[in-house]
């Protein structure tokens, strides 16, 4: 095997496949620009949609790039081996042109001969084959042709060897590149599709050739390849490493973090190291810490990384020191980013995280006075809901102070919460018009217009700060630097009167918070939400979070006039409206 640092890795798989006529091009923003139905981009394909559906790429039909990604729903996994948050994705494209057989050779000659893996490291798993679509066999001959043993591939079925883009768009069968550690089979049924850790997914060739659509799987104009490989995984690999956090991809955060930590926790100090560096990358493509959409996720990995290092005892201040160390980890993979900004958005944020860490602390020794010896559910409950306490660290904070936590109370009071605002949604919604009244429902309706108008009038920075809603109007906070012009507000104006013309119908559908935010639905009060939650429809131009009650479609809403604009506080404006009979 051939050692590489990431850099030349990246530097390697690039020039191996523009020897091979690929063309290089750039990675896309992490932040999803003209889909605002996804928060981050999750994948390389995602900026390639349209050309995997037919459209002609100004590059060509072969292309080779890295991506950044982020991906959320793996936060959990963050602190094993090899699961990040924010990773990059190299890849290569065949938009039309070679397909799984060229695909195959590429793939094994660039491990086998330029990072010089030997072919006994690899397995693979190939599509089963189902309704929709063959057994690959094709793809397993292929292997077999170039030297991996039949014991080391794997058939699978549609949950492993298959990838989808989302609900609907390009879609196909894969087949998936493992390396194999050497360590002992867990059982006897061990293969990749385990995550025991005997074996690693480094690589993955999806041969799309069918789109996902209402109807069904249809075949797709073209044939595509979409392959994806871990940039940082496959380093591990390189670098001949049991994790990713041992590479040189994260050489200086480790070394910082390990001196600064009092405590040995491994899954700490790899939460803090990953948690830094995807907020940095997202903060480095626009985004500020919020309680809102990828603003949410940033607070919600800084506050975790804080978390974790409060574990391992190290002060607060020493944040930022950690982030010199994350930066230059980047920097060295990624080349130049303004890393002032971020260190001046990171220093706010750890202020908060501090108050609000008061807050609590002030609040738990009140007990402490009282001479209680188990923090009482009730109590571990009023500290998430009112200072948005992660349970976690009250558990934390009352273990130093030799008390127990009723953990079990906490959650029974957690779930009745989570019932009572869930019925209370339905109850409102069944309620209907009674409970709310006419008018009422109708500026709710009419306040997610204009939340949608603003955002397609003045940018995508437009988040809704606030609202309030009696019989005679509405009135709405918002996130904007500056005064609203006229010419913007009257424009607003048009807009919300011209989707009220179109009659579009109200719907709404119940997901799970997860799915809701990665969905890209606004979403104000994220922390406060069950985990299902019920998002609102409004034709294709509003998509919110929200627990109604609606009226069933915008013709019911009259005339729609703002009567006021002005300044809520900082960096906040506010909007007074009315509705009026036609
Ligand atoms: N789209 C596939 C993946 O994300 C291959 O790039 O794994």
């Amino acid at each position: 095997m051939k050692e590489f640092s990431v850099k030349d890795l990246k530097k390697e798989y690039i020039s191996f496949f523009v020897s091979k006529g690929h063309k290089e091009i750039k990675s896309a923003s992490l932040i999803p620009e003209n889909d605002s139905s996804v928060l981050f981009t999750t994948a390389g394909m995602q900026p390639l949609v349209p050309y995997l559906l037919g459209e002609i790429h100004p590059a060509g039909k072969r292309i080779v790039d890295s991506q950044k990604c982020i991906r959320t729903v793996d936060i959990d996994d963050v602190g094993d081996n090899s699961h990040l948050t924010f990773f990059e994705m190299l890849g290569n494209w065949s938009l039309g042109d070679y397909f799984k057989n060229e695909s195959i050779e590429y793939s094994f000659e660039f491990l086998t001969k330029h990072l010089m893996i030997p072919t006994s490291k690899l397995a693979v798993t190939v599509f089963e084959g189902d309704e929709d679509a063959p057994r690959d066999e094709e793809v397993a001959k292929k292997w077999e042709e170039l030297g991996i043993k039949k014991e080391n591939i794997f058939y699978l079925p549609k949950k492993h060897n298959w990838w989808w883009a989302g609900e609907e768009g390009p879609c196909g069968p894969d087949t998936e590149i493992f390396y194999i550690f050497d360590k002992e089979k867990c059982s006897d049924n061990c293969s990749p599709a385990c995550d025991c850790g005997k074996y690693m997914e480094i690589w993955n060739n999806v041969f799309m050739e069918y789109n996902k659509e209402k109807g069904g799987i249809k075949p797709l104009k073209q044939k595509n390849v979409d392959t994806g490989m871990g940039l940082e995984r496959i380093v591990t690999v390189s670098q001949n490493k049991d994790s990713v956090y041992d590479t040189d991809v994260f050489y200086n955060t480790m070394k910082k973090i390990n001196e600064l930590s009092k405590v040995d926790i491994k899954e700490s100090k790899r939460i803090i190291a990953d948690h830094l560096r995807a907020s940095t990358m997202i903060m480095n493509d626009g985004v500020k810490p919020s309680n809102v959409d990828q603003g949410y996720i940033v607070r919600r990995l800084l506050r975790r990384s804080l978390r974790h290092m409060r574990k391992l005892d190290i002060d607060f201040d020493k944040a930022l020191e950690i982030e010199g160390a994350v930066i230059l980890d980047l920097k060295n993979q990624l080349g130049d980013f303004d890393e002032k900004e971020v260190l001046s958005v990171l220093k706010e944020e750890v202020e908060k995280f501090r108050k609000t860490l008061a807050k609590g602390l002030k609040r738990i020794n009140e007990e402490i006075e009282k001479g209680v010896k188990t923090l009482e559910g009730e109590v571990v409950f009023r500290l998430y809901d009112t200072f948005g306490f992660p349970p976690e660290l009250t558990e934390e904070i009352a273990k130093e102070n030799n008390l127990k936590v009723d953990m079990e109370g906490f959650k029974t009071l957690f779930k009745k919460h989570q019932e009572k605002s869930r019925q209370g949604a339905e109850n409102k919604f069944k309620g209907g018009l009674k409970s709310t009244g006419e008018m009422e429902t109708k500026y709710h309706t009419a306040t997610h217009l204009l939340n949608a108008a603003l955002k397609e009038v003045l940018g995508p920075h437009i988040h809704q700060k606030g609202s309030n809603i009696t019989e005679e109007r509405l009135r709405f906070d918002f996130s904007h630097p500056e005064k609203v012009s006229r010419e913007n507000l009257d424009k607003v104006e048009a807009l919300v009167n011209q989707k009220i013309e179109e009659n579009l119908p109200v719907t709404f559908k119940v997901m799970s918070k997860e799915d809701a935010i990665n969905s890209g639905a606004e979403a104000m009060f994220i922390d406060r939400y069950g985990d299902e939650v019920k998002v609102y429809f409004i034709g294709d131009f509003s998509k919110e979070i929200c627990g109604g009650p609606h009226v069933n479609s915008t013709g019911e809403l009259g005339h729609f006039k703002i009567k006021k604009e002005e300044s809520s506080s900082s960096g906040v404006r506010r909007i007074k409206a009315v509705l009026e009979e036609k």
